[in-house]
């Protein structure tokens, strides 16, 4: 009896410092080409450069796929294929017809939505639980929403005349490639516009597989064309004169470059940017609740989002309370794998952002800020980094300051409400915000005074294509999103 019960034991074999089996997500289900080209006038072409450059995967630094760079005459092929489809085609179609187009998009990219999870994971970093979790359904669900708006626009814009603005460049960033290509592709054809849109360097492939899906939906040749390329790509998109609109995400720094080289011209412009957002923490919120949001809020996809909430302000009196919550529920994070089912934090998305935070980490700790670290073991390849917290921060230091993009939070304390709306607005950013308290009063007082485009309360980082997301100051302005995103794509009379 002894020894059967020994051989029918079931040796079980766990993560060593999570103490969890690994549950990786099987790649079988995506389909990576070795290259890809350029999709332009509804054919991918190989590009004129006949460049190429890499995609990697950040968790383990392989090679997915090779990508082409598009160079200035590439550029022109595709404006000059958007203004065709514009001219000949999506502005005189009805409404009720584009909008079956899109609808259509969103159906495909739900019915592909393990694929391109996968493949999100793969060329981002992200974990695989937030590309199927949140990324892919909410990029369906923006072109879902925005289907829906195709033909009402008489009734968001009432007893008013709306008319395109014609073609639209669209710069998008890593931390959110096929969501940024959907929230910004999906409104503008709605409002009638055609696309040139380019994904950022380090994650073409979602974006690529959404030209195929275009392609597949039998979209008009030239109503979306997706480019590829780095900064020299955007660059010449952006100064196109034939482009009527730019719609960027990413960098303040690029965002200035941008706002200079529209300057004097009549292209219209939305422009979302960084931010340092701050949670804010009042001694009557419910605690445990708060530290779960202020975990997600700052550690989700990274800490690669715009309005992570990066600074947290608490109240003076459950201060030491809650930072030991934060500590204890920092050691059970799991860091590693992205294709792992159970891994919280994945990989940072490419090794200069990885360089970008570990300076930011050495700065904070040479301002005098104490640092703590999770203690999860970082897998030996690929570029990883544990989740961080300073306390003793001032609000003069940088990393209270500036944005760092990553798995970084900067703590302070606070007594009053007026102390705190100070604090939290003394940044050159005002993306988002989030209060945690038990008064509706308090959440009024807050969200009337904090300069943030997006304040939550008791909750973070909560999207939805019916809600506007912009910023304040140097986190850019328009707004995109629900029905204030129609308002940035058409002209109204
Ligand atoms: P970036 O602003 O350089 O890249 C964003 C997009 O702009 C990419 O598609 C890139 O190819 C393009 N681009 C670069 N230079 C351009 C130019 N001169 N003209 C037109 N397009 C151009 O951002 P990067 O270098 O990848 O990240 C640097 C920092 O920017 C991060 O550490 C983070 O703080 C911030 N960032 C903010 C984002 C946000 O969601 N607001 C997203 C990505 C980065
Ligand atoms: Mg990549």
């Amino acid at each position: 009896m002894a020894k059967a019960s020994k051989k029918n034991t079931i040796k079980l074999k766990f993560d060593s410092a999570r103490k969890l089996a690994p549950a990786p997500e099987s790649k079988a289900g995506a389909k990576i080409d070795p290259q890809y080209d350029l999709f332009i006038n509804g054919k991918f072409e190989k590009p004129t450069s006949k460049k190429y450059f890499a995609s990697i995967n950040p968790a383990t630094e392989e090679k997915l796929s090779m990508i082409a760079e598009a160079n200035q005459a590439d550029v022109n092929k595709a404006v000059k294929a958007a203004r065709g489809a514009y001219d000949k085609n999506w502005k005189k179609m009805p409404p009720a017809e584009r909008a079956k187009y899109i609808y259509r998009i969103a159906r495909m990219v739900q019915e592909r939505a393990r694929e391109f999870a996968i493949i999100e994971t793969l060329d981002g970093g992200k974990p695989i639980r937030e590309s199927r979790d949140f990324d892919v359904p909410t990029a369906a669900n923006h072109f879902f929403y925005y289907a829906g708006w195709a033909d009402k626009l008489e009734y968001a814009f009432p007893n008013r005349t709306t008319s395109p603005l014609g073609v639209a460049g669209q710069i998008i960033p890593w931390n959110f490639p096929l969501l940024m290509a959907a929230w910004k592709i999906a409104p503008a054809l709605a409002c009638g516009n055609t696309v040139v849109l380019k994904p950022a360097e380090n994650t073409s492939l979602t974006a690529l597989k959404l030209a195929e899906i275009i392609q597949e939906a039998d979209l008009p040749p030239g109503v979306v064309n997706i480019i590829t390329g780095a900064g020299s790509t955007g660059a010449a998109i952006v100064n196109h004169p034939d482009v009527n609109k730019i719609a960027f995400t990413g960098s303040t720094d690029v965002g200035k470059i941008i706002q200079r080289a529209i300057a004097g011209t009549d292209k219209k412009a939305t422009l979302e940017l960084g931010g340092k957002a701050a949670n804010i923490i009042f001694d009557d919120a419910p605690l445990d609740q708060a530290v779960e949001g202020v975990i997600n809020g700052i550690f989700f996809n990274q800490g690669h989002v715009c309005c992570a909430g990066s600074r947290l302000y608490v109240q003076e009196s459950v201060f030491k309370e809650v930072v030991r919550k934060l500590k204890d529920r920092l050691e059970t994070l799991i860091v590693g794998d992205p294709m792992d089912k159970n891994t919280d934090i994945g990989a940072i998305n490419s090794r200069e952002q990885l360089n970008i935070i570990n300076n930011y980490i050495k700065i904070g700790q040479k301002e005098g800020a104490e640092m703590y670290q999770s203690s999860a073991d970082l897998p030996k390849k690929g570029f990883y980094c544990r989740p961080t917290i300073f306390t003793n921060v001032a609000q003069s230091n940088r990393i209270a300051q500036e944005e760092i993009f990553g798995p970084v939070l900067a703590i302070q304390s606070f007594r009053t409400d007026d102390e705190v709306i100070e604090k939290a607005n003394n940044t050159p950013y005002g993306l988002s915000a989030g209060v945690w308290t038990d008064k509706g009063s308090k959440i009024f007082n807050l969200t009337t005074k904090l300069r943030a485009g997006v304040i939550w309360a008791n909750t973070f980082n909560k999207f939805d294509p019916t809600s506007p997301f912009g910023g304040y100051k140097e986190s850019g302005y328009g707004r995109e999103g629900g029905l204030h995103g129609l308002n940035t794509y058409v002209n109204v009379v």
